[in-house]
């Protein structure tokens, strides 16, 4: 298949009126991207969390979250929690496999450095740890946790910083 040339994703801040947009594409990513490592009943719990806006938009807000845009429209979505925790990091299935992540990623690490964190921590999920593994991170612990009354695992994964931030 022709890969045809894309146009290149934009990075911009979370605002509010997000949260809706921001939300399907959560659900979109759990329900589509996750199922070879995650039961559908997992796959339900974890993707019915978005379903509280008013929560998730909280959550959103108190997190430093950058949204990845393609003409103009939401895409995918990552937030650095405190000064080193990367909590969230979804894409939408539609635009997957094209680099969205990557560049959230690029930007969270770039910034938490810039605010002197010497490492960066995440909570896996099963389907993300290869990508993480790319980008230099390494598992430290095994965890389960309860979403929505379903066990799931994950894997803390931490990447140590180079003094002066991630290199661009
Ligand atoms: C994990 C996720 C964010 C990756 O998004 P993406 O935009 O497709 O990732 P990228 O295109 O930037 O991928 C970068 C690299 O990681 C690899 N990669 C991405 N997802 C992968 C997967 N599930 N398994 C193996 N490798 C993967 C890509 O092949 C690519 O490798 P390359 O550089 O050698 O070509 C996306 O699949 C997703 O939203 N998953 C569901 C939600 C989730 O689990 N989020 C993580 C919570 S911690």
């Amino acid at each position: 298949m022709m890969a045809q040339s894309l146009p290149k994703p934009a990075l911009r801040p979370y605002l509010a009126a997000d949260t809706p947009m921001l939300a399907v594409i959560f659900a979109a990513a759990v329900q589509e991207l996750t199922g070879d490592d995650y039961s559908e009943a997992q796959q339900e719990a974890w993707a019915s969390v978005a379903d509280d806006e008013a929560a998730f938009g909280k959550k959103l807000a108190g997190q430093l979250t950058l949204i990845a845009t393609l003409q103009n429209s939401p895409v995918g979505f990552a937030s650095l929690k405190g000064a080193d925790h990367i909590d969230m990091l979804y894409v939408h299935p539609s635009v997957a496999g094209q680099g969205v992540a990557s560049m959230l990623c690029d930007a969270l690490e770039k910034l938490a450095g810039s605010r002197g964190a010497r490492k960066l921590t995440v909570d896996a999920s099963d389907n993300a740890s290869e990508f993480f593994k790319k980008r230099g991170y390494v598992a430290t612990q095994r965890n389960t946790v309860t979403v929505n009354g379903e066990w799931l695992a994950n894997t803390t994964m931490q990447k140590t910083l180079d003094s002066g931030g991630a290199k661009p």
